[in-house]
Protein backbone atom coordinates (compact mmCIF):
# COMPACT_ATOMS: atom_id res chain seq x y z
CA UNK A 1 0.00 0.00 0.00
CA UNK A 2 2.54 2.24 -0.85
CA UNK A 3 0.39 5.38 -1.94
CA UNK A 4 -2.07 5.15 0.90
CA UNK A 5 -4.29 7.45 1.76
CA UNK A 6 -3.08 9.19 -1.27
CA UNK A 7 -5.57 11.22 -4.33
CA UNK A 8 -4.43 11.20 -7.87
CA UNK A 9 -5.88 12.49 -11.34
CA UNK A 10 -4.45 10.19 -14.39
CA UNK A 11 -5.86 12.29 -17.83
CA UNK A 12 -5.80 9.92 -20.70
CA UNK A 13 -6.40 7.13 -17.84
CA UNK A 14 -9.47 5.16 -19.78
CA UNK A 15 -7.02 3.32 -21.81
CA UNK A 16 -3.65 2.14 -22.66
CA UNK A 17 -0.59 3.90 -20.30
CA UNK A 18 -3.08 5.92 -18.10
CA UNK A 19 -5.33 3.15 -17.53
CA UNK A 20 -2.41 0.94 -16.59
CA UNK A 21 -1.41 3.69 -13.96
CA UNK A 22 -4.81 3.91 -12.94
CA UNK A 23 -5.11 0.36 -11.67
CA UNK A 24 -1.68 0.29 -10.02
CA UNK A 25 -2.71 3.60 -8.07
CA UNK A 26 -5.67 1.77 -6.65
CA UNK A 27 -3.94 -1.41 -5.45
CA UNK A 28 -1.33 0.41 -4.00
CA UNK A 29 -4.23 2.29 -1.70
CA UNK A 30 -5.27 5.38 -3.84
CA UNK A 31 -8.00 7.21 -4.82
CA UNK A 32 -8.03 8.01 -8.50
CA UNK A 33 -9.85 10.32 -10.59
CA UNK A 34 -10.15 8.79 -14.04
CA UNK A 35 -10.10 11.71 -16.54
CA UNK A 36 -10.57 11.23 -20.19
CA UNK A 37 -12.17 12.70 -22.94
CA UNK A 38 -13.70 8.79 -23.70
CA UNK A 39 -16.27 9.30 -20.90
CA UNK A 40 -17.76 5.91 -21.83
CA UNK A 41 -14.50 4.17 -21.41
CA UNK A 42 -13.67 6.38 -18.15
CA UNK A 43 -17.24 5.19 -16.52
CA UNK A 44 -16.39 1.58 -17.48
CA UNK A 45 -12.95 1.41 -15.84
CA UNK A 46 -14.40 3.06 -12.95
CA UNK A 47 -17.80 0.81 -12.21
CA UNK A 48 -14.59 -2.35 -12.57
CA UNK A 49 -12.64 -0.84 -9.92
CA UNK A 50 -15.30 0.04 -7.49
CA UNK A 51 -14.99 3.31 -5.19
CA UNK A 52 -11.64 4.24 -4.75
CA UNK A 53 -11.99 5.50 -8.60
CA UNK A 54 -14.16 8.24 -9.67
CA UNK A 55 -14.61 8.68 -13.84
CA UNK A 56 -14.19 12.21 -15.23
CA UNK A 57 -15.16 13.14 -18.62
CA UNK A 58 -12.40 16.26 -19.79
CA UNK A 59 -10.85 17.59 -22.97
CA UNK A 60 -7.37 18.47 -21.49
CA UNK A 61 -6.96 20.97 -24.22
CA UNK A 62 -9.66 23.34 -23.21
CA UNK A 63 -9.37 25.31 -20.42
CA UNK A 64 -12.68 25.49 -18.72
CA UNK A 65 -12.84 21.53 -19.20
CA UNK A 66 -9.80 21.73 -17.57
CA UNK A 67 -10.80 23.80 -14.83
CA UNK A 68 -14.04 21.67 -13.72
CA UNK A 69 -11.78 18.72 -13.66
CA UNK A 70 -9.72 20.35 -11.10
CA UNK A 71 -12.81 21.47 -9.47
CA UNK A 72 -14.20 17.70 -9.33
CA UNK A 73 -11.65 16.13 -8.07
CA UNK A 74 -10.77 18.47 -5.14
CA UNK A 75 -14.34 18.30 -4.30
CA UNK A 76 -14.70 14.48 -4.75
CA UNK A 77 -11.31 13.91 -2.62
CA UNK A 78 -11.04 17.17 -0.35
CA UNK A 79 -7.59 17.45 -1.43
CA UNK A 80 -4.98 16.59 -4.54
CA UNK A 81 -1.31 14.57 -3.83
CA UNK A 82 -0.85 13.59 -7.34
CA UNK A 83 -1.50 14.58 -10.94
CA UNK A 84 -0.07 12.66 -13.64
CA UNK A 85 -0.47 14.39 -16.90
CA UNK A 86 -0.61 11.54 -19.46
CA UNK A 87 -3.02 11.96 -22.22
CA UNK A 88 -1.47 12.58 -25.81
CA UNK A 89 -1.78 11.88 -29.40
CA UNK A 90 0.26 11.72 -31.78
CA UNK A 91 -0.12 12.23 -36.27
CA UNK A 92 0.40 9.73 -38.46
CA UNK A 93 4.34 9.27 -39.54
CA UNK A 94 4.43 11.32 -42.12
CA UNK A 95 7.22 13.74 -43.61
CA UNK A 96 7.15 16.93 -41.77
CA UNK A 97 6.13 19.24 -44.28
CA UNK A 98 3.38 17.13 -45.03
CA UNK A 99 1.49 17.18 -41.74
CA UNK A 100 -1.38 19.04 -41.93
CA UNK A 101 -2.39 22.48 -39.54
CA UNK A 102 -4.84 20.60 -38.10
CA UNK A 103 -2.87 17.73 -36.53
CA UNK A 104 -0.17 19.35 -35.61
CA UNK A 105 -2.39 21.99 -33.88
CA UNK A 106 -4.03 18.89 -31.97
CA UNK A 107 -0.46 17.26 -31.17
CA UNK A 108 0.24 21.35 -29.46
CA UNK A 109 -2.58 20.93 -27.82
CA UNK A 110 -3.40 18.28 -26.33
CA UNK A 111 0.42 17.28 -25.86
CA UNK A 112 1.93 20.48 -24.76
CA UNK A 113 -0.96 23.27 -23.75
CA UNK A 114 -2.55 20.93 -21.17
CA UNK A 115 0.28 20.54 -19.10
CA UNK A 116 -0.12 24.47 -19.15
CA UNK A 117 -3.68 24.24 -18.42
CA UNK A 118 -3.11 21.42 -15.59
CA UNK A 119 -0.33 23.54 -13.86
CA UNK A 120 -2.87 26.44 -14.09
CA UNK A 121 -5.61 24.57 -12.40
CA UNK A 122 -3.70 22.80 -9.46
CA UNK A 123 -0.27 24.23 -8.89
CA UNK A 124 -1.88 26.70 -6.64
CA UNK A 125 -3.73 24.08 -4.63
CA UNK A 126 -0.62 22.12 -4.08
CA UNK A 127 1.43 25.77 -3.26
CA UNK A 128 -1.28 25.93 -0.53
CA UNK A 129 -0.31 22.15 0.63
CA UNK A 130 3.21 22.72 0.15
CA UNK A 131 3.28 19.51 -0.88
CA UNK A 132 2.44 17.87 -4.17
CA UNK A 133 3.74 15.17 -7.14
CA UNK A 134 2.91 15.93 -10.79
CA UNK A 135 4.14 13.21 -13.51
CA UNK A 136 4.68 13.58 -17.22
CA UNK A 137 4.37 10.88 -19.71
CA UNK A 138 6.91 12.37 -22.38
CA UNK A 139 8.51 9.98 -24.63
CA UNK A 140 11.64 8.14 -25.90
CA UNK A 141 10.78 9.77 -28.96
CA UNK A 142 11.38 13.53 -26.95
CA UNK A 143 15.68 11.60 -26.22
CA UNK A 144 15.96 9.79 -29.58
CA UNK A 145 13.65 10.38 -31.99
CA UNK A 146 12.73 8.41 -35.00
CA UNK A 147 12.06 10.14 -38.59
CA UNK A 148 8.30 11.14 -39.88
CA UNK A 149 7.12 11.74 -36.10
CA UNK A 150 8.44 14.99 -36.34
CA UNK A 151 6.36 17.09 -34.56
CA UNK A 152 4.77 14.33 -31.95
CA UNK A 153 8.66 13.71 -31.15
CA UNK A 154 9.72 17.90 -30.52
CA UNK A 155 5.89 17.71 -28.34
CA UNK A 156 7.81 15.45 -26.20
CA UNK A 157 10.87 17.00 -25.91
CA UNK A 158 8.75 20.22 -25.10
CA UNK A 159 6.98 17.88 -21.96
CA UNK A 160 10.89 17.12 -20.72
CA UNK A 161 12.19 20.47 -20.80
CA UNK A 162 8.53 21.53 -18.86
CA UNK A 163 9.39 18.68 -16.23
CA UNK A 164 12.90 20.14 -15.66
CA UNK A 165 11.86 23.61 -15.62
CA UNK A 166 8.82 23.02 -13.37
CA UNK A 167 10.68 21.02 -11.27
CA UNK A 168 13.55 23.61 -10.33
CA UNK A 169 10.75 26.71 -9.65
CA UNK A 170 8.65 24.29 -7.58
CA UNK A 171 11.14 22.37 -5.58
CA UNK A 172 10.87 25.72 -2.74
CA UNK A 173 6.91 24.72 -2.15
CA UNK A 174 7.74 21.18 -2.07
CA UNK A 175 6.24 19.80 -4.94
CA UNK A 176 7.92 17.27 -6.77
CA UNK A 177 7.97 17.25 -10.90
CA UNK A 178 9.21 14.06 -12.91
CA UNK A 179 8.28 12.37 -16.61
CA UNK A 180 8.43 9.00 -17.96
CA UNK A 181 9.92 7.91 -21.40
CA UNK A 182 8.25 4.69 -22.34
CA UNK A 183 9.28 3.14 -25.39
CA UNK A 184 6.81 1.79 -27.88
CA UNK A 185 3.90 0.20 -26.12
CA UNK A 186 1.19 -3.00 -26.58
CA UNK A 187 -1.74 0.14 -26.35
CA UNK A 188 -4.38 1.50 -28.92
CA UNK A 189 -1.71 4.19 -29.69
CA UNK A 190 1.37 1.64 -31.10
CA UNK A 191 -0.67 1.58 -34.01
CA UNK A 192 -0.59 5.07 -35.32
CA UNK A 193 3.62 4.96 -34.49
CA UNK A 194 4.00 2.07 -36.45
CA UNK A 195 1.63 3.56 -39.36
CA UNK A 196 0.53 0.03 -39.85
CA UNK A 197 0.57 -2.81 -37.53
CA UNK A 198 2.61 -5.58 -39.66
CA UNK A 199 4.44 -8.19 -38.23
CA UNK A 200 7.70 -7.19 -40.16
CA UNK A 201 6.90 -3.58 -38.99
CA UNK A 202 6.72 -4.87 -35.19
CA UNK A 203 9.94 -6.62 -35.81
CA UNK A 204 11.86 -3.25 -37.09
CA UNK A 205 10.45 -1.72 -33.98
CA UNK A 206 11.25 -4.35 -32.02
CA UNK A 207 14.97 -4.80 -32.94
CA UNK A 208 15.72 -1.52 -31.84
CA UNK A 209 14.54 -2.22 -28.20
CA UNK A 210 17.60 -4.47 -26.27
CA UNK A 211 15.23 -6.34 -24.15
CA UNK A 212 13.48 -7.01 -27.16
CA UNK A 213 9.60 -6.12 -25.62
CA UNK A 214 7.44 -3.47 -25.95
CA UNK A 215 6.45 -1.49 -22.82
CA UNK A 216 3.38 -2.50 -21.01
CA UNK A 217 0.57 -0.35 -19.39
CA UNK A 218 1.88 -2.62 -16.30
CA UNK A 219 5.78 -1.07 -16.79
CA UNK A 220 3.94 2.56 -16.56
CA UNK A 221 2.06 1.91 -13.66
CA UNK A 222 5.05 0.61 -11.54
CA UNK A 223 7.17 3.33 -12.57
CA UNK A 224 4.82 5.81 -11.98
CA UNK A 225 3.44 4.15 -8.57
CA UNK A 226 7.78 4.58 -7.29
CA UNK A 227 7.99 8.21 -8.88
CA UNK A 228 4.70 9.25 -7.20
CA UNK A 229 5.62 7.83 -4.03
CA UNK A 230 6.88 9.39 -0.86
CA UNK A 231 10.13 6.30 -1.84
CA UNK A 232 10.90 8.83 -4.14
CA UNK A 233 10.76 11.85 -2.32
CA UNK A 234 14.29 13.08 -3.08
CA UNK A 235 13.80 12.81 -7.00
CA UNK A 236 12.39 15.76 -9.20
CA UNK A 237 13.59 16.77 -12.25
CA UNK A 238 13.95 13.45 -13.91
CA UNK A 239 12.66 11.68 -16.90
CA UNK A 240 13.23 8.40 -16.20
CA UNK A 241 13.29 6.13 -19.49
CA UNK A 242 11.00 2.72 -19.39
CA UNK A 243 12.24 1.33 -22.87
CA UNK A 244 13.84 -1.79 -22.47
CA UNK A 245 17.29 0.16 -23.44
CA UNK A 246 16.39 2.01 -26.24
CA UNK A 247 18.20 5.33 -25.54
CA UNK A 248 21.49 3.71 -24.70
N1 LIG B 1 1.98 3.69 -26.69
C1 LIG B 1 3.21 4.09 -26.95
O1 LIG B 1 3.93 3.47 -27.72
C2 LIG B 1 3.76 5.33 -26.27
C3 LIG B 1 5.15 5.50 -26.23
C4 LIG B 1 5.67 6.62 -25.59
C5 LIG B 1 4.82 7.54 -25.01
N2 LIG B 1 3.47 7.38 -25.07
C6 LIG B 1 2.62 8.37 -24.43
O2 LIG B 1 1.88 7.76 -23.40
C7 LIG B 1 0.67 8.48 -23.22
C8 LIG B 1 -0.50 7.51 -23.22
O3 LIG B 1 -0.55 6.89 -24.48
P1 LIG B 1 -1.23 5.46 -24.74
O4 LIG B 1 -0.32 4.73 -25.63
O5 LIG B 1 -1.68 4.86 -23.48
O6 LIG B 1 -2.47 5.93 -25.65
P2 LIG B 1 -4.02 5.53 -25.66
O7 LIG B 1 -4.53 6.05 -26.95
O8 LIG B 1 -4.20 4.09 -25.32
O9 LIG B 1 -4.62 6.38 -24.44
C9 LIG B 1 -4.68 7.77 -24.49
C10 LIG B 1 -5.92 8.20 -23.72
O10 LIG B 1 -5.95 9.64 -23.75
C11 LIG B 1 -7.28 10.04 -24.01
N3 LIG B 1 -7.27 11.37 -24.62
C12 LIG B 1 -6.91 11.71 -25.88
N4 LIG B 1 -7.09 13.02 -26.07
C13 LIG B 1 -7.57 13.53 -24.92
C14 LIG B 1 -7.97 14.82 -24.50
N5 LIG B 1 -7.91 15.86 -25.34
N6 LIG B 1 -8.40 14.98 -23.24
C15 LIG B 1 -8.48 13.92 -22.39
N7 LIG B 1 -8.13 12.67 -22.73
C16 LIG B 1 -7.68 12.48 -23.98
C17 LIG B 1 -7.85 8.96 -24.94
O11 LIG B 1 -9.27 8.95 -24.92
C18 LIG B 1 -7.23 7.70 -24.36
O12 LIG B 1 -8.07 7.13 -23.37
C19 LIG B 1 0.60 9.53 -24.32
O13 LIG B 1 1.02 10.79 -23.82
C20 LIG B 1 1.60 9.01 -25.34
O14 LIG B 1 2.15 10.04 -26.12
C21 LIG B 1 2.92 6.28 -25.68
Amino acid sequence: MRLKGKTAIVTGGASGFGAGMVRKFIAEGARVMIADINGNAANALAAELGSAAVAQTVDVSDGTSVQAMADAALSAFGHLDILVNNAGVTHMPTPLEDVSEDDFDRVFRVNMKSVYLTARALVPHMKDRKQGVILNIASTAGVSPRPRLNWYNASKGWMITATRTMAVELAPDGIRVNALNPVAGETPLLKSFMGEDTPEMRAKFLSTIPLGRFSQPEDMGNAACFLCSDEAGMITGVAMEVDGGRCI
